[in-house]
């Protein structure tokens, strides 16, 4: 099977600091390839590589065998590489749905067929149909202000589905969460393998990356120390841990 994701030979450099060195990593459809390591090993970098917020000094990506440069966010967002942040980045009053259809509004016909209002009930119905698939009990025009950090989650994540997002990646996504909504996320996880998304799930929590992942990438100071399926993994637990 071919990976869905192919990064190849990845290098960034910050002031002072090889961020990533000549990294691979790949990750298939319907799995959850784990990023781990220590504290500045490059995981973040290597995301946000991904995502479209920094750009690559070297390296090549590829999506589905079909090699990609990547702009910028909204551009990875259209490829259907989306990120969960741990924040919503909520400025001013804005609904649920105002927020997965931030940008691309749905319009309704005006008079004389122009396209005219912001279709604010539309947005909600879909909004919700989306939230109800993830089994979260979040109303489409609630303010995301009012939202508990993993409803915040559900809100991205619906956001991710509604852009057809074929990657998901999930920074530390558990860090701020209690064990139960830890526990919800994971189901929430494993509905999206089903339907055969991609999640790439960055966690310095060993016993969470054993429980969701199907495989597991090792940084180490900017270099790949190493892949393997969870089954194999007999792995030195100083690679993982927190400096
Ligand atoms: N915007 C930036 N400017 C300068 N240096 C940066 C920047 N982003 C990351 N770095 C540096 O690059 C290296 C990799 O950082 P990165 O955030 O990718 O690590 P990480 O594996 O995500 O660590 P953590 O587990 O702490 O989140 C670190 O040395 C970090 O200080
Ligand atoms: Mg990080």
């Amino acid at each position: 099977m071919e990976p869905i994701l192919r990064m190849e030979g990845i290098s960034k450099a910050f002031p002072g600091v090889q961020a990533l060195d000549r990294v691979d990593f790949e990750a298939y459809a319907g799995e959850v390839m784990a990023l781990v390591g220590e504290n500045g090993a490059g995981k973040s970098t290597l995301m946000k590589i991904l995502s479209g917020a920094y750009q690559k000094d070297a390296g090549r990506i590829y999506l589905e065998g079909k090699r990609v440069e990547i702009q910028d966010p909204y551009h990875a967002q259209l490829l259907g590489i989306s990120t969960i942040y741990q924040e919503l980045n909520v400025t001013f009053n804005q609904t649920v749905a105002q927020n997965i259809f931030l940008g691309r509004e749905l319009k309704r016909k005006g008079i004389l067929g122009s396209l005219g209002f912001v279709d604010r009930k539309e947005m909600e119905r879909r909004a919700g149909e989306i939230l109800k698939m993830l089994g979260a009990n979040i109303a489409p025009n609630e303010f995301v202000k009012n939202l508990s950090v993993a409803q915040k989650q559900l809100v991205e994540i619906a956001k991710a589905l509604s852009f057809k997002a074929k990657i998901i990646i999930m920074d530390e996504p558990t860090s701020a969460l209690g064990s139960e909504e830890v526990e919800k996320l994971f189901e929430v996880i494993k509905q999206l393998k089903d339907q055969g998304i991609a999640i790439i799930f960055i966690s310095h929590r060993l016993e969470e990356v054993f429980k969701i992942a199907d495989r597991i990438t090792i940084l180490r100071d900017g270099k790949l120390v190493g892949y393997m399926k969870k089954e194999e993994a007999t792995i030195d637990k100083s690679d993982l841990s927190n400096g």
